[in-house]
């Protein structure tokens, strides 16, 4: 059975016995899986690296199945949804067991989740780790590429740890553009941190995504805790530069095909 039929989203159209609140709710979250299916053809693309689960503690692991529960939500009510892929979740692994128990639904999500590594589901030239240590400024969200987030919570900071690892994997690498659009905010505990949690970092590139705002994004996803804040003024300035007349399909169709061969495609979305 192909992946299209898998899901019940062709429902939509279809006569409902359910009340008119029940068929609101149908048709939204019909609504909902559309725009999820599309990006997944069309990109943009987000991928989530779990092979860094050495690196954590049982605690931090289970901040990050929460994490990863808060940017899926957070996807399904974009207008705009990323795609999502899990990569390096083993069966039975703590991350995984974590997603079940703490995740109302996980198994249901409408994202790709597969024991391989992003190398092997994607070109590598298509391919930018987003990294706060990179050298590099993320300037724009390309729907032909793939943004990889490390799948981390480091509460006793693993500096360069994706740095490092992109650079292993001679992958391009990428920082949310921070201290080009916010100021350092007068803060008592004289704290000022760069590194988001995965899931305000969705925060930043979904709502830059809508609105092409670097300062509208970073309002959205760097909380005042960070201790940077936007200048006055400064929201709502356009960053325009994606061409919307480019050809919006990440890979050739069979690329997008095998990569779905190899993913485990989760059917039923949670309501
Ligand atoms: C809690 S951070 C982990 C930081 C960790 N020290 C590292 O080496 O990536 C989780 C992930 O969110 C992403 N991230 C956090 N802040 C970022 C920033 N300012 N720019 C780009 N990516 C960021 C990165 O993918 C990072 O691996």
């Amino acid at each position: 059975m192909g992946w299209h039929s898998m899901v019940g989203y062709g429902m939509a159209g279809l006569p409902s016995l359910l009340c008119p609140a029940g068929a609101a709710r149908q048709h939204s979250r019909a609504m909902v899986e559309e725009r999820l299916l599309d990006a997944r053809t069309s990109g943009p693309w987000l991928c989530i690296d779990l092979g860094l689960a050495d690196y954590m503690t049982p605690k931090e692991t289970s901040r990050l199945a929460a994490q990863i529960r808060r940017l899926y939500g957070a996807n399904r009510q974009a207008e705009q949804p990323f795609w999502i892929y899990l990569t390096e979740l083993v069966p039975g692994s703590p991350i995984h067991r974590e997603c079940l128990r703490m995740n109302d639904g996980f198994s249901g999500y409408l994202m790709d989740t597969t024991q391989e590594s992003y190398l092997d589901l994607f070109p590598l030239d298509a391919i930018v780790y987003l990294t706060p240590d990179s050298e590099n400024v993320l300037e724009d969200i390309d729907p032909k590429k793939v943004y990889v987030l490390g799948g981390l919570v480091d509460e006793s900071i693993h500096k360069n740890l994706t740095l490092q690892r992109a650079r292993e994997q001679s992958l391009q690498t990428a920082r949310l553009p921070i201290r080009e659009y916010m100021v350092k905010s007068m803060n008592t505990k004289n704290y000022y941190s760069e590194t988001l949690a995965i899931n305000q970092v969705f925060d930043v590139l979904s709502t830059y995504y809508k609105t092409q705002s670097w300062p509208d994004a970073l309002k959205a996803g760097v909380s005042s805790g960070k201790g940077y804040v936007l200048p006055d003024g400064e929201e709502s300035v356009k960053t325009p530069q994606r061409d919307n007349t480019q050809e919006n399909s990440l890979f050739p169709e069979s690329l997008v095909q095998a990569r779905a061969a190899n993913c485990r495609f989760q059917a039923e979305a949670p309501v």
